[in-house]
């Protein structure tokens, strides 16, 4: 049968399909599809693998209901259509689990450079502007025994909650719509309600899905209910903070720091005003960027595409209702 894959990928991937019987077709131009090319290379494929930030949206999934499986190489699926997609009995897998390290060592990074203003730093000595020793010009602040709030203690958070409680003894609190008890018991982590998580971090850190219900979530009126010291923390979606709001925020000093590894839109132009914020940390969506992550999730993927080409249940599903007669 035929793949249609969306990116360049590892050599054993496409060994492990070829394997299975499958001819791939790849994309190899470095640029995003358009949403017609996009339809057009999946006429006649029966599965696709979808490797970036494709939109997988209702007139694609209408216009290629022949798909057997869609294999994301995410985690996340926001930027698919499920509903559609599960009402044209297309199941659509995804790669849980393998990357929460990586991502939480994201979020850790950007916690510690920009409480140290690394990024900055880094740019001043570019820019020739290391000259002599000002003992309390651009100084950074500490962590030891602060606050980590955690927006959303899955597995990624709960990694994030762990380095920083090793690293930092941080004082752990999370805002979840259920417990996470193992969370608790091992970190000593405390549940608290939405308005606590603002009031009493000193890092926020975001790790929760976009969904209708968390985007713009973190807009004016919730920076201003965070401390005046707080770092924001987001490794999860742009979608889930409000730009425009968070530069006025850091601005205005209603929070201290920002360390991003999404933003709205990808890619971030490169004169936005948050590149050049002291305070503030970007990086171009790297969360799961290592070898061996990038490798896992796409083991997980081919996995999905070979199970789907061969008419068995998907070992990954977003959408398992496919299954359900
Ligand atoms: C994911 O897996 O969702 C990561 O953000 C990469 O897109």
């Amino acid at each position: 049968m035929k793949v249609f894959v969306t990116r360049i990928i590892a050599d054993f991937a496409m060994q492990q399909l070829h394997d299975a019987g499958h001819e791939v077709k790849v994309w190899t131009e470095k640029r995003n599809l358009t949403p017609q090319e996009l339809i057009d290379h999946c006429q006649d494929a029966d599965a696709l693998l979808s490797v970036g930030s494709n939109k997988i949206s209702a007139a694609f999934l209408e216009a290629c209901s022949h798909l057997k499986v869609i294999a994301l190489h995410s985690v996340g699926y926001d930027n698919v259509d499920v509903a559609t997609a599960t009402r044209l009995k297309i199941p659509v897998g995804n790669t849980p689990g393998v990357l929460s390290g990586a991502t939480a060592d994201t979020a850790f990074l950007l916690m510690l450079a920009t409480s140290r203003k690394a990024f900055y730093q880094h740019k001043k000595i570019i820019r020739g502007g290391w000259k002599f020793f000002e003992p309390l010009v651009d100084v950074g602040i500490e962590l030891t025994g602060k606050t980590l709030g955690i927006y959303g203690l899955g597995k990624i958070g709960y990694e994030m909650a762990k380095r920083c409680k090793g690293a930092y003894e941080m004082n752990i609190i999370y805002h979840n719509r259920g417990y996470n008890p193992e969370a608790e018991e091992k970190l000593g982590a405390v549940r608290v309600s939405f308005s606590e998580l603002l009031a009493q971090s000193d890092v926020l850190s975001v790790h929760t899905a976009l969904t209708p219900e968390t985007e713009g979530m973190f807009n004016k009126a919730v920076f201003r209910q965070m401390k005046n010291n707080a770092i924001f923390i987001n490794t999860a979606r742009g979608g889930i903070h409000n730009e425009t709001d968070l530069v006025e925020a850091l601005q205005q000093g209603e929070i201290w720091g920002a360390g991003l590894d999404v933003t709205n839109p990808e890619p971030m132009k490169p004169d936005n005003a948050l590149l050049e914020m002291p305070n503030v940390s970007v990086l171009p969506h790297i969360g799961s960027g290592t070898l061996e992550t990038r490798s896992a999730m796409m083991e997980l993927a081919t996995q999905n595409i070979i199970a789907g080409l061969e008419n068995r249940k998907i070992p990954y599903p977003v959408n398992p209702e496919v299954y359900s007669s």
